[in-house]
């Protein structure tokens, strides 16, 4: 039982209300008001986003690039719905096929429905999308070292830590360590290339 934002949750049992569903390019207004709401609170883990990108026209633009990149199936970009109210984004990022049948997940979740098992129900769902309808063996996963409520969501997901990625990425001017995870599909036996038919 954990108490955050003055409510106590437990998140062994699946946070009813949590969707996921691919974006459309319908959500631009709403995304624009989210990520502008979460502007400060997201800086430190996104990467640098120039004024546009918190407005209608420039979630528009980056809608068309996802939506493209889905239609090519090089990603599943998704919007984390709580109860039809969108609250966050996830996305299965770079899907390798071929001898490598991977992705990476990234997410957030507003301030707003931060603490309540929100994100950690999401990256739950999206599993279940990289290893059924995306076929896929492995997901990976990196956290900046010291993003310990999003390397709890993963362990909470049964992900493993593999090691430490150094200056892997760059956020809020500097190159930051990051911790590297790994899932592999319930499926994975060490032989099977994919999912049994
Ligand atoms: C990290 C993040 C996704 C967690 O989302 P969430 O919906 O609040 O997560 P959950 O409620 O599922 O909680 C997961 C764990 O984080 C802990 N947690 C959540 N918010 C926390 C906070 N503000 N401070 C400390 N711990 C926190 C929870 O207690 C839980 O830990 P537990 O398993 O020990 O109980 C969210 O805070 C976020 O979007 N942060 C900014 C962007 C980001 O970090 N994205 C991930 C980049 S790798």
């Amino acid at each position: 039982m954990t108490a955050l934002a003055g409510q106590p949750v437990s998140l062994d049992r699946p946070q009813p209300g949590v969707r996921l569903r691919v974006v459309q390019m319908a959500d631009a207004e709403e995304l624009a008001a989210l990520y502008e709401a979460n502007r400060e609170y997201l800086h430190p883990w996104e990467p640098e986003r120039d004024d546009a990108y918190f407005t209608v026209e420039g979630q528009l633009d980056n809608l068309h690039d996802l939506v493209e990149a889905y239609a090519t199936e090089e990603m599943w970009p998704g919007v984390i719905l709580v109860d039809g109210e969108m609250a966050g984004r996830i996305t299965l990022n770079n899907v390798l096929r071929g001898p490598l049948q991977s992705c990476f997940v990234g997410y957030w979740v507003a301030s707003a429905h931060a603490g309540r098992g929100v994100a950690t129900e999401a990256v739950r769902q999206a599993l279940d999308v990289a290893f059924g309808a995306l076929r896929l063996h492995r997901v990976e996963a990196f956290t900046r070292v010291d993003n310990i409520p999003s390397q709890r969501v993963l362990e909470r997901n049964g992900f493993t830590a593999v090691g430490t990625a150094r200056r892997h990425i760059h956020l809020e001017g500097r190159w930051h360590d990051e911790r590297l995870f790994e899932r592999l599909a319930p499926w994975d036996d060490g032989i099977a290339l994919t999912p049994p038919a």
